[in-house]
């Protein structure tokens, strides 16, 4: 039979198109909903409460929409929210993070594993708590790395000034002997060529928009809720506030077709009732 409603997927913003494309290529049949949260955009600096009550209002909107499940694109709310609506939510819900911390696990040989993601995600810790619990013993080095965001933003993915800050965020991971590095943050994958060829071919990028596809994979399989091969997928934009640039860079990055955007009003306080 086959479960055809959407997958509804949530971000902060614009940069959560990039699990959208891992989850378009690897799942063709699906359809999503993609909700961002543009009026509020950027997460990564904001406390982690309000993180919590913007991630809790998002998610229950997509609830509204009749998903099948939910995934947070966005780490940062991954990172302080997903506990919260694991436990609230009336569908199944995944996240970034432990996806990301299970292929570094797999990835890394010298079990020196380097993190990178926005303020809010690494003072969170979660990548660390979920990468001990894979392996107690790992050695982690992380650090955030806030300026990324605006000059992906700005489009500026090839750009002397961007492999300047990426040296020198990048720098002292490399010096503690990193051999795989998680990008941590929606946006960093759109950074791929640009990081790799800072970090050489010895480090291995662990792209957490592509891992987290697999496992939403793996979670429609398990609980059944994948939709059949003669179902033609789609992909649905829905933001709280009219795009920016942004959108052109991603689309443009990442070759997805993005229809006609969708205006969603915030629905405040859905967060409590869950
Ligand atoms: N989506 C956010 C993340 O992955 C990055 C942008 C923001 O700070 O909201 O952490």
């Amino acid at each position: 039979m086959g479960d055809s409603r959407p997958i509804g997927v949530f971000d902060s913003g614009i940069g959560g198109l990039t699990v959208v494309k891992a989850l378009r290529d690897l799942l063709p049949n699906e359809k999503i909903f993609y909700l961002g949260d543009t009026a509020r955009v950027p997460y990564g600096g904001k406390s982690a409460n309000t993180v919590e009550r913007y991630s809790l209002e998002m998610t229950n909107m997509l609830v509204d929409e009749d998903v099948k499940a939910i995934v947070i694109a966005c780490n940062s709310a991954s990172a302080v929210a997903l506990p919260k609506l694991e436990k609230t939510l009336s569908v199944p819900v995944i996240g970034v993070i432990k996806p990301g911390a299970q292929a570094a696990i797999s990835a890394t040989r010298n079990r020196h594993i380097g993190v990178i993601g926005t303020r809010a995600t690494i003072k969170s810790g979660a990548y660390e708590k979920a990468l001990r619990e894979f392996d107690p013993k790992i050695s982690i080095s992380a650090r955030a790395c806030p300026l990324l965001v605006p000059f992906i933003e700005e489009g500026w993915l090839e750009d002397k000034l961007t492999d300047q800050i990426i040296a020198r965020y990048l720098e002292p991971l490399m010096r503690d002997g990193v051999d795989t590095l998680v990008l941590g943050c929606t946006h960093y994958p759109l950074l791929v060529r640009v990081i790799s060829r800072f970090v050489g071919a010895k480090v291995e990028l662990v792209d957490s928009a592509k891992n987290c596809a697999i496992a939403v994979q793996q979670l429609l399989d398990r609980q059944l809720l994948r939709a059949t091969t003669e179902n033609s997928g789609s992909l649905e934009v829905a933001l709280t506030d009219a795009p920016d640039n942004f959108l052109r860079v991603a689309r443009d990055a990442l070759q997805l077709e993005i229809g006609e955007v969708q205006l969603r009003e915030v629905i405040h306080g859905a967060g409590n009732v869950a």
